[in-house]
């Protein structure tokens, strides 16, 4: 394909660069489209807009491949570790042996919190969404932490505050949950590795020993690599937004919090195991719901279905079906929510509307029902969800920052009412 691009706007032609990605994917850079023709592009949902190059994540969804710094997902899930990951993301290359104790060292000793925050999750309700507390608690590091919040400080006041972030997420996320049954908080162990230090803390009460069991957490570990990243979906658009204008990470990220827990992004792990729930209930005929997601006048969606850039399948899904059988195999746990999905997945795919607008099970269709049979509550998802995405969240805002890139700043097509003059309410 040609390395440039012409545009015609009335009389006048102009030419503008096309770039290529190291997987030749293109795109025609407007970046000197409004000064030469006053025009500016519009598209809403970004759905065909690329706000930036990056070359941490690739993933080409009409074929489904997803890569983490060019390492397949189906390798790194199989093989690797969440921690080694989440190094491979922020820093770019497979961590050496030293390297990796180094890291994981690092991050076992910044588990624990301030005794002071504890105050704020004694504060908050015990109904409160465990999302609220957790965006709430990462902002609020800031200001125990207020020696890294300028962006370009020191390289190494910012790997401090990359190392207190991803070791203290567990710990908020487990205390979230803690606070939510009125358990006492369970402080972090550094004898355990990160995802048994979490569980840990979850599950263990002063009445009983807990000790984590091997498999569930593998299950958790691949399902934390699983999200760690997805290059410019909404949540990490929003981490690099905010962070856009030298916020400091840790609002950065808790902003991507905020935009992760929605229905239509991470939240869909939780609606759908409550959906499920909901048509079992109903006694589980399934081309009843498929029926409701058609109707254009009926909000309900099937959720967990359907994907912005997977129009073929979503390889975390793949991974993630399969696992669901082996982990509730081998815990001898059998959930007939299970065989529901299955089901429904049958229908849908099975379902010309599905299959004309390419709607396949995505990441969070299955995840909930591991996420069930180890134990974790239906709220606590899209916690999960949060924990697992936080390596990829700091590696774009670091990327970003390193890149120097400019404010983000959209612009717009206004649509509102042309000047007029103001009347006096008297008047109105
Ligand atoms: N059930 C029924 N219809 C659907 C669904 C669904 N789950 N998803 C999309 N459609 C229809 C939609 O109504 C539209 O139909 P039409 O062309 O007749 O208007 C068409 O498919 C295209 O959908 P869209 O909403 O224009 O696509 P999008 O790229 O804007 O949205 C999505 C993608 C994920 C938000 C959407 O598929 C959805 O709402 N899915 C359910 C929520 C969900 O599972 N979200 C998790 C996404 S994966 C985790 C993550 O990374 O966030």
């Amino acid at each position: 394909m040609s390395d440039k691009a012409e545009i015609r706007v009335g009389d006048k032609v102009i030419e503008l660069p096309v770039i290529t990605g190291t997987e030749n994917e293109q795109g025609i850079d407007i970046r000197q489209l409004r000064d030469q023709t006053g025009l500016i592009t519009y598209d809403s949902g970004y759905k065909n807009t690329g706000a930036t190059s990056s070359s941490i994540t690739f993933l080409d969804g009409e074929v489904g491949i997803l890569r983490y710094r060019g390492y397949p997902i189906e390798q790194l899930a199989e093989q690797s570790t969440f921690l080694e990951v989440a190094y491979l993301l922020i820093y770019g290359e497979l961590p050496t042996q030293q390297e990796f104790s180094t890291w994981n060292e690092a991050i076992t000793r910044h588990t624990l919190i301030h005794e002071d925050m504890k105050e704020f999750f004694e504060a908050f309700p015990r109904k409160a969404h465990p999302m609220g507390v957790l965006a709430s608690n990462l902002i609020s590091l800031s200001t125990f932490y207020p020696e890294s919040l300028d962006p370009d400080r020191e390289e190494e006041k910012i790997n401090l505050t990359i190392k207190r972030l991803i070791a203290k997420i567990s710990t908020i996320a487990a205390w979230s949950h803690k606070n939510s049954v009125g358990h006492p908080v369970v402080y972090p162990k550094n004898k355990y590795n990160y995802t048994e230090n979490f569980l840990n803390m979850m599950f263990s009460v002063p009445t009983e020993d807990y000790e984590p069991d091997p498999i569930v957490v593998k299950a958790l570990d691949q399902l934390l690599i699983l999200h760690a990243d997805h290059e410019q979906n909404c949540s990490t658009s929003t981490v690099r937004m905010v962070g856009s204008s030298r916020s400091n990470l840790y609002a950065s990220v808790a902003a991507g919090v905020a935009a992760l827990w929605g229905p239509l992004h991470g939240g869909a792990n939780q609606e759908v195991i409550q959906m499920l729930e909901q048509i079992q209930a109903d006694g589980g005929n399934m081309q009843k719901w498929i029926d409701k997601a058609k109707d254009k006048n009926d909000p309900f969606r099937i959720m967990g279905f359907g994907h912005r850039v997977y129009k073929n399948f979503d390889p975390r899904a793949t991974i993630i079906k399969k696992s669901c059988d082996d982990v509730l195999g081998k815990l001898g746990v059998s959930d007939p929510i299970l065989d529901l999905a299955k089901k429904l997945e049958y229908v849908a795919l099975n379902d010309d509307y599905f299959k004309e607008r390419n709607l396949y099970p995505n990441v969070d269709f299955y995840s909930g029902i591991i996420y069930k049979a180890i134990g974790i509550p239906t709220e606590m998802f899209t916690v999960m969800f949060a924990m697992g995405r936080l390596p990829g969240w700091i590696a774009q805002w670091k990327e970003m920052i390193a890149n120097k890139e400019p404010i983000g700043r959209p612009r717009q097509i206004y649509t509102g009412p042309t000047e007029r003059p103001y009347k006096p309410m008297s008047n109105r």
